[in-house]
Formats: structure tokens, sequence, C-alpha cells
């Protein structure tokens, strides 16, 4: 069963402000440290050095496979990927024997499924940490990225304006878990029927966040510092016209640019769908940060992996 000392990173609850923002301090000096260094480049302290990370891919993925594998590359140590289509979890082996069997040959695992149950039974049974690399309720991972982001565009967090357009996916129920934490404020325009859950909601607000809910867009974009979106249709869920429909007018365009601060950025965890979540304006615009926010999945990834080895905070 789990190591009492492993430390995984199923929610950002696990972490808690505390580490999340020795995370951000620490991802944002080992970037400049290394600025303009080859990226395959270790670190000079190379903190990783000889461990290995598992991760394991349900679901597609671009960017968190690639950072994953540049930060331990960085940190010092190598990673490997398991896919259900080549690995015996596609044959039926459990969760709980492939955390068993894994914790013997490797140093942490990353797991991105499309079940949130999946992951936890993971964390169970492993004994080494279990990084959540995206579910089907939470992607806590990019929000890391998503708040060293906002710090490197001048947007303290305590007291932020945070404005979310459209679905009430995985990453808004992230970005609610970090709110409560770091003291930022949401407003959430959604379709109605499309809200967070309830809990992610609850809990932000009893870390002290102020949680708007509106079904209008409008309303959400006016005075905000920092504008998020992300696709109508997450990984697994039906593509349905009746859901595209109800989304259309949270689309993040150049109008509601214009109701946000005027210094205030655009996010989107990509991959994007321009035209729909989001105008081509306003994501090839001067306030899109959307690249910087890709790559910084590599810095908050190293900061990630070094809390689990409890190397950080
Ligand atoms: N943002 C994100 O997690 O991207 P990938 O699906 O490409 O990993
Ligand atoms: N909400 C999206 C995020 C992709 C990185 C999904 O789950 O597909």
């Amino acid at each position: 069963m789990a190591d009492a000392a492993a430390r995984n990173l199923v929610d950002l609850s696990d972490a808690g402000g505390h580490a999340i923002a020795a995370m951000i301090n620490d991802a944002q000096d080992r970037k400049a440290a290394r600025a303009s260094w080859p990226k395959g480049q270790p670190d000079a302290d190379k903190p990783l050095a000889g461990q290995v990370l598992a991760m394991i891919f349900e679901k597609n993925s671009t960017r968190t496979r690639v950072s994953f594998d540049i930060a331990m590359r960085q940190l010092g140590g190598t990673t490997l990927i398991l896919d259900a289509g080549t690995s015996q979890l596609g044959r039926g082996e459990t969760i709980a024997d492939t955390a068993r069997v894994l914790s013997r040959m490797v140093d942490a695992i990353m797991i991105r499924t499309d079940d949130h149950a999946k992951i936890e039974e993971m964390a169970r049974y492993a004994s080494v940490p279990v990084i959540n690399g995206l579910t089907d309720r939470s992607h806590p991972c990019q929000i890391v990225a998503d708040l060293l982001t906002m710090i490197e565009h001048g947007k303290a967090l305590p007291g932020l304006e945070v404005a979310w357009f459209g679905d009430g996916n995985n990453v808004l129920h992230s970005l609610l878990e970090a709110a409560g934490m770091m003291k930022f404020n949401m407003r959430i325009a959604t379709p109605v029927g499309y809200e967070p859950d309830a809990e992610f909601i609850e809990l932000a607000r009893a870390g002290g966040a102020v949680v708007t809910l509106t079904n209008d867009a409008a309303e959400a974009a006016r005075d905000a510092d920092v504008l998020v979106t992300d696709t109508w249709v997450s990984m697994g869920q039906e593509n349905a016209a009746d859901k595209l429909a109800a989304m259309d007018p949270y689309r993040v365009d150049s109008d509601m640019m214009k109701r946000a601060k005027s210094d205030a950025i655009f996010l989107h965890c990509l991959p994007a769908h321009v035209g729909d979540e989001v105008s081509e304006a306003v994501f090839e615009g001067s306030q899109s940060v959307v690249f910087d926010e890709a790559e910084n999945r590599i810095h908050a990834q190293k900061s990630v992996l070094l809390w689990s080895q409890r190397l950080l905070g």
C-alpha cells in the first residue's frame, strides 16, 4: 500500500498554498538560471540525477508528455512512457498491480487518465509519488504553470480577478482549487448546465476566494485581470451540437477583451480551437500569453517533481 512518505499530487490540495508558492518561486529561479541554454542540458545541480519517471497515457497529450520529459532531463533524470495500447493495462492488468510493480522499478509515476478514480487507486497502491497529468476531474499541473505565467506577467495573485468562459471542466476545477489557496477571485461564465462541480466552488470559497457564477460572459469579463478559456469539448466528451450551440456566446473575442482591464492577459491551456472558444484576433493578439504558458509547463513540472521528492516546500 501507499508509502506514507510518498508525496502525491492528485489534486492541488495535496500540496497546499505554501508549497505551491514555493514551487512557483523555484520554477522562476530555475528558469532564469538556464535562460538560453540548450533545452535538454541538465540544470547545474541535477537534483534528480539517476531518477526515472514513468508516464502513463490513457489519453492524448503533446504538452504534458513533452514537458515532463524535458523537465526530467533538466533535473538530471529520465522518463519512460506506457500507454494502454502497448502495456498490460490495455489487457486488464489492474491499476493496483501496475502501481506496485512500477513502484519497484521507477522513482515517480505520472498518469493521464479518463477516470479520476484510477489515479486515486494508483496513489493508494504506489509507494512512489503519483502525479496527476490530467483526469476527467482535474488538471493540477496545468494550473501551477498558469499561476507561474500570471506572476511572470505582473499579476500578483492575491485579490486578482480571474474570469473563466465556457465549459465548467477539469482545468477550471483545478483553477478553483488554486483560487482558494492563493487568494484570487473567480468570475465563471458558463451556459446553464455546464457549471463546475459545486465541490470545487465550495473549496475556493472556504479558502477565502470570491467566486461569482454567471451566464453573462460580458459581466464576467468586466475589469478582469486574467481571461481564461479551454476547449468546449474535452477529451472523452461527446462533440454534441447542442453543447456547441450553448457555448457560442462564451467565445473570448475582442469585445470581451475590451471589457477587461487594459493590461489583462489571455490564457488557454491548449490545444485551442480558434474560432470556437477564442477568436483568432485574441489568440494571436498582444494580450495572449498562451505560448509562455505552454513553455511554463516545463518549469512548473520541475517544481512539482522536486516537491514530490521532498526536495522543495
Ligand atoms: N495543456 C495540456 O495538458 O496539453 P496536452 O493535452 O497536449 O498535454
Ligand atoms: N479540458 C481539456 C484539457 C486538455 C489539456 C481536456 O480534458 O481535454
